[in-house]
């Protein structure tokens, strides 16, 4: 895909990859959690349409959840987040799936499982489409990852800057 007048840099993960990772996560979390019912928890708003894609792809019977965070402007360094949207229902003895769209520094994750872990779950894991190439917080644990790529800003299928690019069919850098 040529760069565009639109801020659009390279395609990292194009179609046809998505398409083939999406399928590979559904098979391997289907396969872990054989025989449980997975509470997918997806982050808002980033992991939308990854979510809705994965689902698709499992074969084990599912709920389903949304949490929306925001940083705190001043302290977003500091992994100090704010709950827009709450979960709607406790998670309690389930077995809670965090589906995120990306993973970058971990913070927000971070505070996510943190917050998660005072609400008695049955057990918690962590499914990120896309993980930034960095170094992140010991306790966020990437138990599912679709790709890694490397450091740097990326919009769509669900990523956005400035609420723009979330609905390209493909991860692409911005210039
Ligand atoms: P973290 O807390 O640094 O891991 O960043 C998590 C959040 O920052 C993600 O849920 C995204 O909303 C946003 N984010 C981080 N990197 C990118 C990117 O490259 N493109 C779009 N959003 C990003
Ligand atoms: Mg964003």
């Amino acid at each position: 895909m040529p760069p565009s007048s639109d801020g659009l840099g390279d395609v990292l993960v194009d179609q046809a990859t998505i398409e083939r990772e999406v399928a590979r996560l559904g098979a391997q979390i289907s396969g872990d959690y054989a025989g449980k019912r997975p509470h997918l928890v997806a982050v808002l708003k980033g992991a939308a349409l990854f979510v809705a894609d994965l689902m698709r792809t499992l074969t084990i019977p599912t709920t389903l959840d949304f949490i929306s965070v925001v940083p705190y402007p001043q302290a977003s360094a500091s992994g100090v987040v704010r709950i827009r949207k709450d979960l709607d229902d406790p998670i309690e003895g389930k077995d809670v799936l965090v589906v995120e769209g990306i993973c970058a520094s971990g913070l927000t994750l971070s505070y996510l499982l943190r917050n998660f872990q005072t609400r008695n779950p049955a057990s918690v894991r962590v499914c990120a489409f896309v993980a930034k190439q960095r170094e992140r917080p010991p306790e966020v644990r990437l138990d599912y990852v679709g790709c890694q790529i490397p450091d740097v800003f990326v919009v769509g299928y669900g990523l956005d800057r400035d609420e723009r690019h979330r609905n390209l069919p493909y991860i692409a850098r911005v210039t």
